[in-house]
């Protein structure tokens, strides 16, 4: 096993300090737009500039035209006596947008993005909060560079100081916190960027074991032999056509008898080019994220143990690589999920729900309280919502409350319905289901409707399609490269916080 990932850094150091110091290079301070009348006006806090200092910065934003819209960088030789060499002014839009914090991660991502080659930057932006500023540096500067084989002309960041009015236990924690949950999205980052090469299912479940005991997660590895004789009959069917077999991992944190439980299962397929129903050429490099979905529920559960929150977590994750090959199952082929489902594959590309249905049916024998599942399931997801919205399904009052929550969160999930009409239309000639619909329409849907059926009753479940959101093709933008994207992790760790408060 490659130990890269298990000892990497993710992302540069964030600490706490009340001033600027000579040791920073650059200060990053933020500009709101003009009011009514007035100029745009910079985003500093109490006493950081003395007032000629600070109508000098002003005046100089003035000379270059800085407005202050969203996104704005601009970039100016540090006024003399103030210890860094030059001030970067973010714009940060109007004034009263400083109250969203998925803002303010946005804009405090476009300037770390900016700050390649850069060693160490201060910030006054934690005046408009510390979390998301701490969040939005953190994964702005994050990158993967692992496959380089000559280091990248631009440095990457390596400090980020945090200008706080007292840095006291209170702010530090806040700190904490907020580090771990942006390292928890890198972790989810770097499992994605990864290529198939280097991570197949057995590579997959070691680098999860490594770094899921190391958080103190309790870890069990069910292998090709142990799969197919406890009747997985979804992960064994799609594994078949690649040499390199299929795994099963199961990851718990636990709160205590008295919490509530919550299962987590994500898609961990290494890659996808659809198998025997083979994926045109173009674009299919783009399934090494096929993953994405196990790659968060990974980083999540590790983020819970972590931050020792307040309900049992369950990660139960099926990894296997969908190859077309003599061994590989045929469209027409008929298998029996984990449970005794038996279904009819009619088009192997349409395989996650295979892995994911026996993975929900062994994490419902835990007797869960919660069900979230996570995929990159299905290209209707981008039809519908686009690259950035993933697709929120399941149990109608918890599919909402998570739907709420993502979006609080800055990560835009949408609730989406269940037709009934559709589920008709995964009836088989010779099975109990078929993997498919014989048409295209609402294929998040039905992607959806089939998955449900795998879920115990009294379970309140949630299905988010992250088929665009997990992997941005397009480029970079707020505090989200090119690549893996970490989507939804911090859904899902907001949700286990909001279940932890139900008491
Ligand atoms: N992994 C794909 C879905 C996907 C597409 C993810 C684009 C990310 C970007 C999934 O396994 C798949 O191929 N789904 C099929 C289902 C169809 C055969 C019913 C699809 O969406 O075309
Ligand atoms: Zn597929
Ligand atoms: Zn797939």
């Amino acid at each position: 096993m490659s130990k890269s990932s298990a000892i990497r850094q993710l992302g540069p150091e964030l600490s706490l300090v009340t001033g600027i110091s000579k040791d920073d290079d650059v200060l990053v301070i933020g500009l709101t737009t003009a009011d009514e009348d007035g100029a745009p006006s910079l985003v500093i806090g109490d006493g950081l500039l003395d007032d000629a200092t600070a109508s000098a910065i002003d005046d100089a934003l003035a000379a270059v035209g800085a407005k202050g819209s969203a996104g704005e960088l601009t970039k100016l030789p540090a006024p003399a006596g103030l210890g860094v060499t030059s001030v970067l002014a973010v714009g940060l839009g109007a004034a009263e947008k400083l109250d969203d914090a998925e803002h303010v991660r946005r804009q405090a991502g476009v300037a770390a993005r900016s700050l390649q080659g850069v060693a160490t930057a201060v910030t006054s932006l934690p005046v408009a909060g510390l979390a998301a500023t701490a969040e939005g540096f953190f994964l702005g500067a994050y990158r993967f560079d692992e496959f380089r084989s000559t280091p990248p002309e631009k440095a990457p960041l390596t400090a980020v100081r945090l200008i706080v009015p007292v840095a006291d236990k209170t702010t530090q924690a806040e700190l904490d916190r907020a580090k771990a949950i942006a390292r928890a999205v890198s972790i989810a980052r770097d499992f994605v960027n990864t290529p198939p090469s280097h991570l197949f299912p057995e590579e997959f479940a070691d680098r999860a074991k490594a770094l899921g005991s190391a958080a103190g997660l309790k870890v069990e590895i069910l292998d090709e032999t142990a799969l197919d004789k406890a009747g997985y009959g979804g992960i064994v069917g799609v594994g078949k056509g690649s040499s390199r077999p299929p795994r099963l991992v199961r990851l718990s944190h636990s709160a205590g008898r008295k919490a509530k439980t919550v299962a987590l299962v994500g898609k961990g397929v290494t890659f996808d080019t659809g198998g025997i129903s083979i994926k045109p050429a173009a674009g299919m490099e783009n399934m090494t994220s096929d993953m994405g979905g196990a790659a968060a529920v990974i980083a999540t559960a590790i983020l819970a143990a972590e931050l020792n929150v307040g309900v049992n977590v369950i990660a139960t994750v099926p990894m296997a690589e969908n190859m077309p090959s003599s061994t590989a199952q045929r469209p027409g082929d008929v298998l029996t999920q984990y449970g005794g489902k038996t279904v009819e594959v009619i088009n192997t590309d349409a395989e996650g729900r295979l892995i994911l249905a026996d993975a929900i049916v062994r994490a419902c024998e835990d007797e869960p309280d919660y069900l979230i599942d996570t995929a990159t399931l299905t290209g209707a997801q981008l039809v519908a919502l686009g690259t950035r919205t993933p697709g929120v399904m399941g149990t109608d009052e918890f599919r909402d409350r998570v739907a709420t929550i993502s979006q609080a969160e800055g990560e835009s999930g949408w609730p989406m319905p269940f037709p009934e009409e559709l589920r008709p239309d995964l009836d088989s000639r010779v099975a109990d289901l078929a993997n498919v619909t014989n048409h295209r329409w609402g294929g998040m849907l039905s992607a959806g409707i089939y998955l449900r059926e795998f879920v115990a009753k009294d379970v309140q479940w949630v299905h988010i399609d992250i088929a665009g959101p997990a992997f941005n093709t397009g480029g970079p933008w707020g505090y989200t490269g090119k690549g893996g994207t970490g989507v939804p992790v911090r859904t899902i760790f907001a949700v286990l916080e909001d279940i932890a408060a139900e008491g």
